[in-house]
């Protein structure tokens, strides 16, 4: 496991999701909700669209693709077409920046 630089709080606001590109592995979506950080796999597990770019709400991030949709804080598919979960990833803030525990 590391532990890897995502972005800096500031950069997600409440009610917000924030792509974030990694060298050597797949892209991550992070999250704000209430002010609370999440992440997971930016890549809907229904197609190749990006979590990043769907509806945040509450804390179910639908995907702009097909409208399908997955509860933040456990990766679940909840919204069909999706039925696939996605991967979630431990966010620590450290000061004004966030961070995700990945797996080597
Ligand atoms: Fe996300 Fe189809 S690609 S719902």
């Amino acid at each position: 496991m590391a532990s890897i630089y995502l972005c800096r709080a500031a950069e997600v606001e409440p009610g917000s999701v924030h792509k974030v590109e990694r060298e050597g592995g797949a892209a991550l979506a992070v999250y704000n909700i209430e002010g609370s950080f999440y992440a997971t796999d930016d890549c809907c597990s229904h197609g190749l669209s990006s979590l990043s770019e769907g509806l945040l709400d509450g804390d179910i991030i639908e995907c702009s693709l097909h409208f399908g949709g997955f509860h933040v804080p456990t990766g679940k598919a909840v919204l069909a077409p999706c039925s696939i979960d996605i991967k979630t990833y431990v966010v620590e803030q450290r000061g004004e920046e966030l961070y995700a525990t990945v797996e080597d």
